[in-house]
């Protein structure tokens, strides 16, 4: 990429161009496996412990996906009523990009403007993750994009746990249509779903996971709507991003 052009991204990241050194986190350690849901694990009972009384997880019935190509899945996530949230969207937001990309970029859930134009990531915080996958060389339109759920939660609030269980099928099924070779997951939403776990944002960051059968390498980065909030951490999501861009370069075995 013209170093000019990747200048004025990352002047528009608010990036100081003097970084110091290219190095990579120190600490990456592999993660195991993570799961698909976040279902509380069973327990192997202990012999003469009476049985404690857990509470009752809710029966989530997800849909069954079987969905083999692009159009089929498209469609079945477009006629999904798997939750409440198909009563309050005005339309799904399936994802976007490139069907043979490399990257997927995975967020938290459509916004307002996402559920009016159908498409993830087109307002404010769409702008500023433009710029930050520009600024490592890779235009919008060469990634694929995707949230954890396809459906505007009312108000912006957070997923509940039922609509994700509910939701995920969708996107294991577009990332067993896509075979990516790098996932980059924007926010803890999308970091904590994708690895089950509710550890903090910043203990998942700057460190490499991989994600289910494919082992498929996952780094996580801030959500750029929280950027925009917090323009201090961009420098932070700028170590992320040359992560993941090292991370592909590996994977890839283009360095
Ligand atoms: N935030 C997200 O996580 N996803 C979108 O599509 C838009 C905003």
């Amino acid at each position: 990429m013209d170093s000019n052009v990747r200048n004025a991204y990352l002047e528009a990241l608010g990036i100081d161009r003097w970084v110091p050194r290219d190095a990579p986190p120190e600490s990456a350690v592999v993660l195991p496996e993570s799961a698909r849901t976040n279902a509380p694990r069973a327990r192997a009972p202990v012999a003469d412990t009476p049985a404690p009384k857990l509470p009752v997880a809710p029966v989530v019935r997800a849909p069954v996906v079987a969905a083999g190509d692009w159009g089929a899945l498209r469609e079945q996530v477009a006629a999904c009523t798997a939750c409440e949230l198909c009563k309050t969207r005005t339309q799904t937001v399936f994802g976007v990009g490139n069907t043979r990309a490399d990257w997927l970029v995975i967020g938290e859930a459509p916004g307002a403007e996402e559920d009016r134009q159908g498409e993830p990531f087109v307002g404010r915080a769409g702008q500023l993750l433009n710029a930050m996958l520009l600024a490592i060389g890779l235009p919008r339109e060469t990634v694929f994009i995707a949230n954890i759920l396809k459906c505007r939660p009312p108000g912006n609030r957070d997923p509940k746990p039922e609509e994700v269980s509910r939701c995920l099928p969708y996107l294991s099924a577009q990332i067993a249509l896509l075979k990516p070779k790098i996932m980059l997951a924007v926010g803890r939403i999308a970091a904590q779903n994708l690895l089950a776990t509710d550890a903090p944002l910043a203990r998942l960051r700057g460190k490499l996971h991989h994600f289910g059968e494919a082992n498929t390498p996952l780094v996580i980065t801030y959500h750029p709507a929280y950027l925009l909030r917090t323009p201090s951490d961009k420098r932070k999501a700028w170590e992320d991003l040359k992560f993941a861009r090292a991370t592909y370069a590996r994977a890839a075995g283009t360095n």
